[in-house]
């Protein structure tokens, strides 16, 4: 069985967006330095995009959180994998991840940093799924794009540990007919 791929988000409409919301981040944080922080593993392809198109001073972080238990679902609390390497304290901090779904993974994840006593904390995410969300009220600062209820992959985004490397987004059709 081998999987089919349809383009969602192409691959110029990602560069032109990520070009966008470095454009747009930096004129917010004119004076500034930011600490952006990577959600691991998913979010690694835009961090790196994005921290190309943004003109005022940076440095990076990662962090590897998971949902415990769950599969495709999220399940609401995160296990933290990989804790930041410095403190966030007094620092203008911007979450890089890759997806909001359910919003339990930044919302777990927003509360925990903010525990830190960072001078600001937002998100920004590549790709929203709202109609998926529980968390209530929950809504990134900076979105790339807004994409329906569909399971998708590449720009980081994974299927069982594939496709991360696809330099679009794609859904995955499993074409059962193929070997
Ligand atoms: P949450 O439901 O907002 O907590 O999302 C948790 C995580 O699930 C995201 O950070 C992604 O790693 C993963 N995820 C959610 N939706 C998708 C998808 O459509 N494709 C691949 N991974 C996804
Ligand atoms: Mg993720």
């Amino acid at each position: 069985m081998s999987d089919r791929i349809k383009v969602l988000i192409p691959e110029d409409r990602i560069n032109e967006r990520v070009r966008e919301l470095g454009s747009q981040i930096s004129r917010d944080y004119a004076g500034k330095e930011i600490s952006l922080i990577c959600v691991l593993k998913g979010g690694v392809y835009f961090l790196t995009a994005l921290s190309q198109q943004i003109t005022v001073p940076c440095t990076i972080d990662f962090m590897c959180v998971s949902s415990y238990g769950a599969d495709t679902v999220s399940s609401g609390d995160v296990k933290i994998k990989k804790d930041l390497d410095a403190s966030i304290e007094g620092k203008d901090v911007l979450i890089v991840e890759d997806i909001i779904d359910s919003g339990h993974t930044l919302a777990c994840l927003r509360e925990l940093l903010f525990s830190r006593k960072p001078a600001s904390l937002k998100i920004c995410t590549l790709l929203d799924k709202p109609d998926r969300r529980e968390v209530k009220g929950f809504s990134p600062e900076y979105c790339g794009f807004v994409i329906p209820d569909v399971f998708v992959i590449g720009y980081g985004l994974d299927y069982d540990q594939r496709y991360r490397n696809l330099p679009y987004v794609g859904v995955v059709e499993q074409d059962s007919s193929a070997d």
